[in-house]
């Protein structure tokens, strides 16, 4: 019988112990047992293993031609998977990915592949495969790319492939392929990339590879064609960018190849070449040139001095003579970072020309030449010496996160230090990625690694910042294998789910754009521990396929040899996931802050607190949901703000508020005393402020008025408390949303700013003029207080903090909104005041003023509405200003706060020594919280 047999003990399929830990429980489902193999083509005739939920299977319907689902994509990269390949492998009829790279495969390819008429990516590097390459392959036409490197596979390659007339890829090396590479291949019009070094080819390399149209790299090292040479016709290549021959056994002479005009790598070392280096000049793009162990006579070509980036250039062990031109090094542009080997060993070099003193960043080797005999020359015993200067060690580029080390990330592994974060000393779970480039166009990294990140994170469609290159080590070939950490934006401590999806799709599929720089990659792990180590990646279509499967495929010696594939299976329990999932996401958000002196309370407490969340507690409204005030068990009344499903803030919002708010603390700051986060709700508890927003005081319904001295004190503590985010805060912060319904008062009408949740930290100020004045990012913010500076570059600074305040202080003037009946408030009070008409839009409730007093605060609001910010003032300006202002009221006047009834009340201003509205009147302050205010309070 014929069947999908799930047994409870884990007996193949890799899997050690550490990684089952990850993935999860475990079982084993044997398919097709014993008796025979004609059923099993039954079986699978009856529609894919789809309906279960198997590792690594991905099955989706958009194709549903027979009405049954059908496996697209097998996915089983790297999971030490041995056995055999099962020839039912071809019935998948439907499939696109075939991928078992990285496992213990051994066995032959069976043939049946050949007739995945479907197949797009044939992945098997990095097995154990032997055999032959069926001619059945070539039947592949919609394969792009075709990896078997990495394995035993010998014999030839078949001629059939010629007909694999989509394919861009054929990555054949480290094999034992032996024989005549068939110059058919010359007929694939889309080929990019001919990997096949490492072999045992011979025979003779085809002159008409010259006609592929594509090809960019042509890559053949250690093969045998013994005798033969490099055709002439090689030197039309049309887009080459590396040509790599090494150790081939060629003979002849070196092609001339000038008119190639993407050429970058050369290597033609350790054949039998013979004659001079041809003269013309090669391309711009030349990094790297390699004719060494060779038998190449005639002088250094004059155009060597005229290659800006070269980066090596080896011509060791050859019969070279005539002096060795110091120009060479003279004309290469250095970049940062950029440095060049001349290694000239062993040839007829006679005398320099030119002065002997390369820069440091220059390598030149000449020991073995005449030249070093020339005891005339200054200096040159440093260029004969027999050092070593070979520095292929692990370079790890990462800064030192030493600055960090006041605030530790959480110490479970999955947490580090975002290392280019624009927000300093930030924590969050990187997702680890093993990746090699295969075949580089460069010899030496770094002038490459900023041009390397860039092409990374814009395809997988991130930032900058989030790309962390951990090591990077050459190994033979040469290949540059790296090890990189993707880190999840700023703001967010982990990536979603759907996010991880995301880029490991990107990586398993091969959609990088290619480029000629760094040719081809590997992928050689994608590990995702912690908060990642149960995502499920099987959920292509709706309700299938939840699990994950890992397949191998084991040849069976006994009896039916098609008896034999045996599925592993992780047989994903829902509810422990839930519940997994959960805890997953209070340890993220618990273990990536150590948030001090703030309140974790649970949903309970909150509801307690707020009745319920009863209506009758709700006191405000924001973008992010409501606020509520809510009693604690402990009799503090705070403010709670609750999220609402789809509220404009996310996650990542509640977070960075959290974040920031904990270490923030200033008396003109609203603090936080805590938060919830539990039962996917987010809440965050800030300290109750009674007297409710600055904007409903200005605004025309308030029941009670301003005073001047009051709306001056109330600008101070504003300018203040940002003054504190701009300079002392640690690290610093821009608010982002400065506005009148951002400002609360206290008891005592002192201002507060609230409402961190658009703030971005400034730019640490490391000393480094380097480092960035402003942050990039999206616009945000509110229509009315926006820097105009801001909304054109998207460039955040402190002076679009000092916008927005100014803009406030033209509402606590005028009383006006920034933006109403299509009129801007800045533009307003501008004209207003340039015409002389000033005092007639000042706010008529705020009583009487000293006229200097009023218009220099007229002038300093105006200054900071600036549209040049290095044409506002500085917070730090701001708040002299602001207290030299106040320092000009008189010491008592009929400041005071006018009540709806006319009736005359004050208020005391804590930050005020002089403090000139000690209350004039016989209202006291406790009988502004507990009597009056309340009911002048909106809502
Ligand atoms: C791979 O599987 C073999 C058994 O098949 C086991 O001995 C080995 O430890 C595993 N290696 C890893 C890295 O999981
Ligand atoms: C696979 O997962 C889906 C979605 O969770 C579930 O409905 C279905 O029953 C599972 N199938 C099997 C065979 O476990
Ligand atoms: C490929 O084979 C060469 C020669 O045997 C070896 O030096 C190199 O390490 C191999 N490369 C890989 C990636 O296995
Ligand atoms: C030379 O290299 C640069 C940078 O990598 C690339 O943009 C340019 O296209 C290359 N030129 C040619 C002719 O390939
Ligand atoms: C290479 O030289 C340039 C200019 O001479 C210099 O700026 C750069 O730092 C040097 N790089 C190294 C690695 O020495
Ligand atoms: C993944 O690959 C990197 C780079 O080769 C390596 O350092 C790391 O140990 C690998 N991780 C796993 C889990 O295999």
């Amino acid at each position: 019988m014929v069947a999908w047999r799930k047994i409870d003990k884990l007996k193949l399929a890799g899997n050690d112990e550490s990684e089952r830990m990850l993935i999860g429980p475990v079982a084993m489902v044997l398919l097709s047992l014993a008796s025979c193999s004609c059923r099993c083509y039954t079986s699978f005739r009856r529609g894919d293993p789809c309906t279960s939920n198997w590792t690594g299977v991905l099955c989706w319907d958009d194709l549903g031609d027979d009405g049954y689902l059908h496996v697209r994509e097998l996915l089983l990269l790297n999971k030490n998977l041995s056995g055999t390949l099962a020839p039912e492998l071809g019935q998948l009829s439907h499939l696109k990915t075939l991928d078992f790279m990285w496992n213990e495969l051994t066995g032959s390819i069976p043939k049946e592949i050949g007739y995945i008429s479907t197949l797009r990516l044939l992945l098997l590097n990095g097995n154990k495969l032997s055999g032959s390459l069926p001619d059945e392959l070539g039947f592949l036409s919609t394969l792009k790319r075709f990896q078997i490197d990495e394995n035993n596979i010998s014999g030839q390659i078949p001629k059939t492939f010629a007909n694999l007339s989509s394919v861009r890829h054929l990555h054949f090396n480290n094999n034992s392929l032996s024989g005549q590479i068939p110059p058919e291949l010359s007929q694939l019009p889309t080929l990019l990339h001919i990997l096949f070094d490492n072999n045992n080819l011979s025979g003779y390399l085809p002159q008409e590879f010259s006609n592929l149209p594509d090809l960019r790299i042509l890559q053949l090292d250690n093969n045998n064609f013994n005798g033969s040479q490099i055709p002439a016709s090689y030197a039309n290549f049309s887009k080459i960018a590396k040509l790599s021959l090494r150790n081939c056994s060629l003979h002849g002479a070196v092609p001339d190849l000038s008119r190639i005009p993407s050429l970058s790598y050369l290597d033609l070392s350790q054949n039998h070449l013979t004659g001079p280096i041809p003269s013309n000049k090669l391309s711009d793009n030349m990094t790297t040139i390699d004719l060494s162990d060779n038998q190449l006579n005639g002088s250094i070509p004059g155009s060597f001095s005229d290659l800006p980036s070269l980066q090596t250039l080896s011509l060791e062990n050859n019969f070279l003579k005539g002096p060795v031109p110091t120009n060479i090094w003279q004309n290469i542009s250095f970049s940062t970072s950029a440095r060049l080997e001349l290694d000239f060993r062993n040839n007829s070099f006679s005398s320099i020309q030119g002065p002997l003193n390369p820069p440091k960043n220059v390598t030149l080797r000449l020991e073995g030449n005449p030249v070093c005999k020339n005891a005339n020359l200054l200096n040159i015993s440093l260029f004969c010496g027999a050092e070593s200067g070979e520095d292929k060690m692990v370079a790890n580029i990462n800064s030192s996160t030493e600055i960090c080390r006041i605030q530790s990330c959480p110490t479970d592994n999955f947490y580090e230090y975002v290392p280019a974060s624009p927000v300093p000393c930030s924590c969050a779970a990187p997702i680890r990625i093993g990746y090699r480039l295969k075949s580089p166009s460069f010899s030496y990294f770094p002038p490459y690694i900023r041009p390397f990140e860039l092409y990374v994170t814009s395809s997988l469609n991130l930032s900058l910042y989030q790309l962390s290159i951990d090591t990077y080590a050459w190994e033979e070939g040469p290949r540059l294998r790296m090890y990189l950490k993707l880190f999840p934006s700023v703001n967010s401590s982990t990536f979603d789910d759907s996010e991880v999806k995301r880029i490991r799709g990107i990586f398993t599929s091969w959609t990088f754009p290619g480029s000629d720089l760094f040719g081809p990659y590997e992928l050689l792990n994608f590990t995702l521990l912690g908060p990642y180590a149960d995502i499920n990646f099987e959920n292509k279509s709706k309700g299938i396929s939840k699990g994950i499967f890992i397949a191998a495929v084991v040849g069976s010696i006994s009896c039916a040899v098609a008896l034999s594939v045996i599925v592993t299976v992780i047989i994903t329990r829902r509810r422990a996931r839930n519940q997994r999932a959960i805890s997953r996401r209070r340890l993220s958000s618990r273990a990536s802050m150590t948030i001090d002196g703030v309140k974790d309370f649970t949903f309970k407490e909150m509801a307690l607190a707020t009745d319920n969340f009863n209506s009758s507690t709700q006191v405000g409204r924001g973008g992010y949901g409501k606020v509520y005030k809510g009693t604690l068990t402990d009799k503090t009344i705070v403010a709670i703000k609750r999220a609402e499903e789809g509220s404009l803030q996310g996650q990542k919002e509640f977070l960075t508020e959290i974040k920031l708010l904990s270490r923030l603390h200033h008396r003109n700051l609203v603090s936080l005393v805590g938060y919830c986060d539990e039962e996917g709700e987010q809440m965050l508890v800030y300290e109750f402020m009674p007297n409710g927003t600055l904007r409903d005081w200005l605004s025309a319904k308030a029941k009670g008025s301003l005073p001047f001295g009051m709306r001056l004190s109330i600008a101070l503590g504003s300018a203040k408390g940002i003054l504190y985010l701009h300079t002392e805060a640690n690290p610093p912060v821009f608010h982002r949303d400065i506005k009148a319904s951002n400002i609360l008062l206290d008891s005592k009408l002192n201002a507060k700013v609230a409402d961190f949740g658009l703030s971005r930290l400034a730019p640490a100020l490391e000393g480094e003029g380097t480092v960035p004045d402003h942050v990039s990012t999206v616009v945000r913010g509110t229509p009315g207080y926006l820097d105009p500076e801001y909304f054109l570059t998207h460039k955040l600074t402190d002076k679009s903090d000092v916008y927005s305040l100014g803009v406030v202080f033209l509402e606590l003037l005028t009383g006006m909104q920034p933006i109403s009946h299509g009129k801007n408030i800045v533009r307003e009070v501008k004209m207003g005041h340039e015409s002389g008409m000033m005092f007639s839009i000042i706010d008529s409730r705020m009583g009487s003023y000293p006229s200097e007093c009023i218009e220099r605060f007229i002038t300093l609001a105006l200054d900071c509405c600036h549209d040049k910010p290095e044409k506002r003032p500085s917070m730090l300006d701001v708040v002299r200003q602001l207290e030299f202002i106040l320092k000009m009221m008189p010491e008592t006047d009929s400041d005071s706060l006018h009540s709806s009834n006319g009736k005359s009340l004050s208020s005391s201003s804590s930050y005020s020594t002089r403090d000139p509205y000690v209350s004039s009147s016989n209202v006291s302050g406790s009988d502004l919280v507990s009597g009056v205010i309340p009911s002048i309070t909106p809502r």
